[in-house]
């Protein structure tokens, strides 16, 4: 059996960075679910698709030409969508926001739950995501819930923007955080939160390695 381990969390809680760090320690791959969220949210504003059409948003989702590119274990993808480099592209704010509500439509986590279940393969996967230990890998080796409060996490969200050039009040961010919690764990379809036989590990005030250091302890390793 090849080993997953699952890490779910709310948005900001550090699984990003934490999950390309653990997959490529353990020579493992990736699988970033909420990047295919983001591209159902762009391929539906690409091929104006509205975000009300349910049956269309399941259609944009089961068609996905994506591809993350390279492949090697644990290496930050890059992501293309139709061929074309989006990496960018979907990470901003409001492709994010537009990728929650995305989410909250079954048939459109219906139409992705095979395409992730296909990244598991030798030796292994790191699944980063809302749903990986509850929906999509409920029989993961491993499954971990990482958390940091809502302060903390629009803090780190600052610090980040602001690396990369943006400035955007840590107010604004923490309402915007509060409201994609309120989305993710208040949905019908799958919403967020720790799978029965998760461990759960709170980041807050924790530094990077420190976070990783509990994630691999938790993983076994
Ligand atoms: O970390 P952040 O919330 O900024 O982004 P993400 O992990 O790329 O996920 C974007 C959105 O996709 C989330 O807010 C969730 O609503 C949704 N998502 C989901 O529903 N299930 C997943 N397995 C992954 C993401």
């Amino acid at each position: 059996d090849v080993p997953v381990i699952a890490v779910d969390g709310p948005s900001g809680s550090g699984k990003g960075t934490i999950t390309q760090m653990l997959a490529r320690r353990l020579g493992y791959h990736l699988l970033d679910s909420g990047a295919l969220y983001r591209l159902t949210a762009l391929a539906a504003q690409r091929q104006g698709v509205s975000y009300e059409d349910v049956d269309g948003l399941a259609r944009v989702a089961g068609s996905l030409d994506v591809a993350f590119q390279p492949t090697p274990p644990g290496e930050p993808a890059r992501v293309l969508l139709d061929g074309q480099d989006v990496t960018s592209e979907i990470r901003t704010e409001t492709c994010g926001d537009n990728a929650s509500k995305v989410a909250v439509i079954q048939p459109v986590r219906d139409a992705l739950l095979q395409r992730q279940r296909d990244f598991c393969q030798p030796p292994g996967l790191v699944a980063d995501g809302r749903d990986m230990g509850t929906v999509v890998f409920p029989d993961a080796t491993v499954k971990i819930f990482l958390t940091a409060s809502a302060e903390e996490r629009a803090r780190r969200r600052h610090q980040q923007l602001l690396e990369a050039g943006v400035d955007v009040s840590i107010d604004a961010l923490l309402d915007e955080i509060r409201a994609r919690d309120d989305r993710d764990m208040n949905r019908a379809s799958a919403p967020l939160r720790p799978a029965d036989d998760a461990q759960v590990i709170d980041s807050t005030g924790l530094s990077i390695e420190e976070v990783l250091g509990k994630v691999m302890a938790a993983a076994g390793q």
